[in-house]
This record gives structure tokens, C-alpha cells and sequence, in this order.
């Protein structure tokens, strides 16, 4: 986990629940560049360009706070399941994830399950939908 500050706010950036939509790069090249290091410039947009985007991130991988406050803000307080079109299920909410083994996990904000069958962490989505081109 990684964090980013403008002194207003924070990013946090999660590479591992990253699903490689590249909606980040696509809606605010100026500030995420996969390329770059670090990949994410944070000066390069006010706060609520920042926060507005961040809204956008389907994963979840990338969440953001209010400097001075602990939580992290989450997009929505109510449960919400997602399908995403030739992607993972995105469940959006706070969750209890019991793996085969019976270990819990609890997951907050986002949370991407594989669809395509593909994923190398199941349940959960690593963007190996793209590479094998799911459609669904
Ligand atoms: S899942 Fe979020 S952080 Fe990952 S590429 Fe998509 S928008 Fe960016
Ligand atoms: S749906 Fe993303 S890896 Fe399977």
C-alpha cells in the first residue's frame, strides 16, 4: 500500500486490488502515468479533480482521506454488487470474504471477484480478463 499527499489530501493506492482498467490514466493522464516514477504526480490536479476521479476507480485500488481524518472515504455506505462488462464483479461495501480453507478477511470499500476464470488470486480479479480478451 502507498500513499500520496497534497497536504489536503491522500491517496492510497492498493497495486494488488488494481484491475488494469486504466480508467485513472484515461481520465486524468496528467496525474497517473504507469511509466513515471512515482506513477502517481499528485500535484498535478486540485483535490476535487483528484477526488472525482478517484470516485471512477471500479476496483477500488485506489481510495483516498481527508487529511486530518483517519477514515478513508468510501464511495458509497450501502452494499452494491456490480457486473462489469467483460470484467470481474465489483462488490462495493464492507464484507466478510471466507476463502475455501475457511479464513475470513474483511474487505472494505471495493472489492473485484474474478468472472473470467483466469485470475491468479482467486476470488479476487488481477486483470487477466484483458489478457485473455473475456468476454461476458
Ligand atoms: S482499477 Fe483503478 S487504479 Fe487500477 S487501473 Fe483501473 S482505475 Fe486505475
Ligand atoms: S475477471 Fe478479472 S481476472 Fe477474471
Amino acid at each position: 500500500m502507498k500513499e500520496y499527499s497534497n497536504g489536503e489530501i491522500t491517496i492510497v493506492w492498493r497495486p494488488e486490488t488494481c484491475i488494469h482498467s486504466a480508467i485513472c490514466v484515461k481520465t486524468l493522464p496528467k496525474v497517473y502515468n504507469p511509466n513515471a516514477r512515482p506513477w502517481i504526480a499528485i500535484e498535478n490536479a486540485s483535490s476535487e479533480e483528484l477526488t472525482a476521479q478517484i470516485k471512477l476507480c471500479p476496483s477500488g485500488a485506489l481510495s483516498y482521506f481527508i487529511n486530518g481524518e483517519k477514515k478513508e472515504e468510501t464511495n458509497s455506505m450501502e452494499t452494491k454488487v456490480e457486473v462489469l462488462e467483460n470484467g470481474p464483479l465489483i462488490v462495493t461495501g464492507k464484507i466478510t470474504v471466507i476463502d475455501k480453507d475457511g479464513k475470513e478477511e474483511t474487505k472494505e470499500n471495493k472489492t473485484a471477484f474474478c468472472r473470467c476464470g483466469a485470475s491468479e488470486n482467486k476470488p479476487y480479479c488481477d486483470g487477466a480478463h484483458l489478457k485473455i480478451d473475456f468476454k461476458g
